[in-house]
């Protein structure tokens, strides 16, 4: 895989940073995960205004404009489509504060920030069809991590833990419960859920990520007048929903068919999902 490092392009396995890097001793930085297909890129303009708040937020100093962060994707998505044997790329961005000869956690105000990308090779995107997908069994467990999830920080212990949860429960994700008894996200994902018949997935706060995806879907959607409902969705609810799907770059929409052992509607994945992803595939790349 070819990687790019503070305005270099090389092999990955040569890319180095130093330990004294503020991403490694305090994972503080921000990151992005743009999907390719076939070489396009899905939701390219909006994951450069994320990254761009991102930063802002932390008040990192964006090393860069979109026409560059452009020319970076562009380049690592030729150079890896020769690298990788696969028509799915996903093109990982991380720009950490930098580098400081000592560890406090206060930091300089001229520090030269770390930019690192790399591509690697992304799971297919799901089949689009009922009879083909193969959908999810996820966990379900309370929400543990810190009350800034709206920022995409490399500092992602809270969600390795979350993810690592559902794992050894025997399942592929975890989806996540706020004090308040609602649904925040999962710890990779966005959460949509059908009840009575209306789409619906929690409205954005500092609660959880404002998923690329998450808004890719409700903006599809909205061009053929399917509506998506942002508000509040309770333990209850998820689990007596008629349709729970994850969003996310890597998963786009997946169906979900069983909840911490509970079995969603037939446990089978739902005609809306199938709707709404063939919905959503017309309009990914616009
Ligand atoms: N995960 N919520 C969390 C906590 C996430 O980490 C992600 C993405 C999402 C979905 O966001 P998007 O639709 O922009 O991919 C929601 C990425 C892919 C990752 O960490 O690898």
């Amino acid at each position: 895989s070819i990687a790019f490092l503070n305005n270099e392009y090389l092999p990955l396995h040569e890319a180095r940073i130093s330990p004294m890097d503020r991403g490694f001793l305090f994972g503080d930085g921000i990151y992005e995960v743009i999907p390719t297909h076939e070489g396009k890129p899905v939701g390219l303009s909006a994951h450069f205004k994320r990254m761009a708040d991102g930063l802002s937020a932390i008040n990192i100093p964006n090393p860069f404009d979109a026409a560059q962060w452009q020319d970076i994707v562009t380049t690592l998505t030729q150079r890896n489509a020769a690298a990788l044997d696969t028509p799915y790329i996903g093109i990982y961005l991380h720009v950490s504060r930098g580098v400081e000869p000592q560890r406090h956690h206060t930091y300089g105000n001229d520090i030269k920030p770390t930019v690192f990308g790399y591509g690697f090779a992304m799971p297919s995107p799901p089949e689009t069809r009922c009879e083909d997908v193969k959908g999810l069994h996820v966990a379900l467990n309370n929400d543990l991590r810190w009350q800034r999830c709206h920022i995409k920080s490399t500092s992602l212990l809270g969600n390795v833990m979350h993810y690592q949860q559902g794992i050894e429960e025997g399942k592929s994700e975890t989806i996540l419960i706020n004090q308040n008894g609602e649904v925040t996200e999962a710890a990779s994902c966005n959460v949509f859920a059908v009840i009575n018949n209306q789409i619906v997935t929690p409205p954005l706060d500092h609660q959880l990520l404002p998923g690329i995806t998450r808004q890719l879907v409700i903006d599809s959607l909205g061009k053929e007048s399917v509506i998506v409902r942002e508000r509040a969705i309770t333990r209850q609810e998820l689990l007596s929903a008629e349709e729970v799907w994850l969003t996310s770059s890597s998963k786009e929409i997946t169906p979900v068919l069983s909840i911490d052992g509970h079995q969603i509607a037939d446990g089978q994945p739902g005609k809306v999902w199938e709707r709404c992803l063939n919905i959503y595939n017309r309009y990914k790349f616009i």
